[in-house]
């Protein structure tokens, strides 16, 4: 009996350490190393570095093996943004956020009463906006990349033709789909030829899928927004409701954008500029916290995360109101909303003892999808590519042509659904995020490149819906103020604070009872959830340094 006990007690030893040890590992290489949310696909990204190719190569490669091996955010039919930082040169920005069709219309989603109809803005056809990852990526390539086009998509065949082994975490998600009202497209992903269930382990082959990408290998990006794919990808929409015409499909194109740039003590910042609100969110913030002493604030004390949920407040109010498509919106403050000036009105009346007040009511917002997918790349040169990107929910619409293989995403839902109405709960209709035709949606992705001396130093991102800026934000202060090792930085209890509605999220089990108790003495309203990001990081130090979250079932760090 006692033999027993003993060896339950080694063996759960052995296990918790293991644990910690899984949980807590950075990866070091001397060469080059790709981190991402699927083990697949960073084994794909490190042996195009190792073919020769740069960080781009590796980029584009690993995102389209994502798109086989993740597909609940990993896509062709969705969109994102990348920042490239080349070791010597100009740091640049690849936008490939999706599109409303031309056909969209401002009330879209509205009732007969001009009100949202719940749910409505991420359920259906009508939710899925102009697909802009192929062009992205396509884009990237053609001015970047090293190796052949086909070199990067081969891989991606192989992986969707061949098929991969089915991981726990699919298999459960293939459980869930079944028993679920999921479209048909959906229940049919993890299914083998007789319609059976797959299971953990089964070998899990996507031909349909296979045979789009092997036309995008061979065609580049007309192969998906021209030709036989765009007309099967229209006939499907008009058949089954969907507004993306051929016309949407054809004027399509992934556009190059200036980084928000920022300074945090000697580092450079480099992020995503608007659609995505992530990078010019960062830069405020940091800019707010750089008027701060940190030395006099403890990591994760009452101050810290009362100065933090402070600054995120007044960067949200300010996301809110401002910012939206640049194509659309001619006058957004980009360089006032990210200027050292500002932040210092921001913080002007900043209470150290009280937490200000969402109010008056003037911007709130509704949670943008979570499930999108961040990777990080460095090659041997030191050139660095972080990159973000997603379909807004999980799986997106959970639809598709079953000719085509890919899953459409629902990013619809990222516009603000009802112009002209703001509430304190969830939504905001401020004008720059109205839905018009060919605009694209306000966006929270995050990927980031912090530079030390002028070379790329922290290539981080993470998904997360709005939290995404909050989480990449923490990770960078983190590093960069407080000298945290990358693993520490990412595993580090995360908070989020959105304006509205106002409430303080904090990961569950991860703040001490006294310290919540304390936080709502000073008038916070915490409320706690399961787990806030998903990071995925690179620190070029003498070596390169990758780490993953531990929240990532399946992600890898992988050098050479
Ligand atoms: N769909 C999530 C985002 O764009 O932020």
């Amino acid at each position: 009996m006692k033999f027993m006990m003993m060896k339950k007690i080694i063996i759960s030893t052995i296990l918790a350490l293991l644990f910690v040890s899984l949980t807590y590992s950075q990866t070091y290489a001397a060469h080059g190393m790709v981190v991402s949310d699927d083990t697949n696909a960073s084994q794909v990204g490190v042996a195009i570095l190792k073919k020769g190719g740069n960080a781009v190569d590796a980029a584009v490669a690993t995102s389209l093996a994502l798109a086989v091996t993740l597909p609940q955010a990993g896509n062709i039919g969705g969109g994102g943004f990348l920042v490239y930082m080349p070791v010597d040169g100009e740091v640049t920005t690849i936008d490939f956020r999706e599109k409303a069709p031309l056909s969209a219309t401002e009330d879209m989603f509205l009732d007969a009463e001009g009100v949202l109809i719940p749910g409505s803005n991420h359920k259906g056809l009508k939710t899925v906006g102009v697909p802009g990852t192929v062009a992205g990526l396509y884009l990237t390539h053609q001015k970047y990349g090293q190796l052949s086009w086909a070199d990067l998509v081969q891989p991606a065949v192989d992986l969707a033709a061949k098929g991969v082994p089915l991981n726990y975490t699919l298999a459960s998600h293939a459980k869930t789909i079944a028993q679920s009202d999921s479209p048909d497209f959906l229940k049919h992903l993890y299914t083998d030829q007789n319609g059976s269930v797959l299971d953990f382990g089964d070998v899990w082959q996507q031909p349909a899928l296979a045979k789009t990408l092997a036309i995008i290998r061979d065609q580049g990006a007309d192969g998906f927004y021209r030709g036989d794919v765009a007309r099967a990808l229209v006939a499907y929409m008009e058949t089954n409701g969907g507004l993306i015409s051929m016309q949407d499909l054809i004027t399509y194109e992934a556009e190059e954008r200036q980084a928000v740039k920022g300074t945090y003590k000697s580092y450079n910042i480099y992020s995503m500029p608007p659609p995505s609100s992530g990078g010019v969110a960062l830069v405020e913030m940091m800019n707010m916290l750089a008027l701060v002493d940190l030395d006099s604030i403890a990591f994760n004390t009452t101050a810290y995360f009362h100065l933090l949920t402070e600054v995120m407040r007044r960067a949200f109010a300010d996301r809110a109101e401002f910012l939206g498509d640049p194509d659309f919106n001619d006058t957004m403050p980009i360089d006032r909303l990210t200027s050292k000036t500002f932040a210092q009105q921001r913080m002007a009346h900043l209470d150290w003892n009280q937490a200000s007040v969402s109010d008056p009511v003037k911007f709130g917002q509704i949670y943008d999808g979570e499930n999108t997918t961040h990777l990080s790349v460095v090659d041997v040169e030191g050139n660095a590519v972080s990159l973000t990107y997603t379909l807004e929910q999980s799986y997106g619409s959970g639809m598709g042509s079953p000719e085509l293989g890919f899953l459409l995403n629902n990013e619809m839902g990222d516009f603000n659904p009802q112009y002209g109405y703001t509430d304190r709960g969830w939504l905001i209709g401020t004008a720059p995020n109205k839905i018009e035709p060919g605009k694209r949606m306000l966006s929270s992705m995050t990927p980031t490149i912090v530079a030390k001396e002028g070379k790329p130093y922290l290539i981080i991102g993470s998904p997360g819906g709005r939290t995404i800026i909050s989480t990449v934000f923490q990770t960078v202060l983190a590093v960069l103020a407080y000298d945290m090792p990358l693993h520490e930085a990412i595993e580090a209890v995360k908070i989020h604070h959105q304006w509205f509605p106002d409430e303080l999220i904090y990961e569950k089990n991860k703040l001490s009872p006294d310290l919540v108790k304390a936080l709502e003495i000073m008038g916070h309203q915490p409320v706690s959830r399961d787990q806030l990001g998903r990071l995925m990081g690179i620190l070029v130090d003498q070596v390169r340094i990758g780490a993953v979250d531990s929240s990532s079932p399946d992600g890898a760090a992988i050098g050479y």
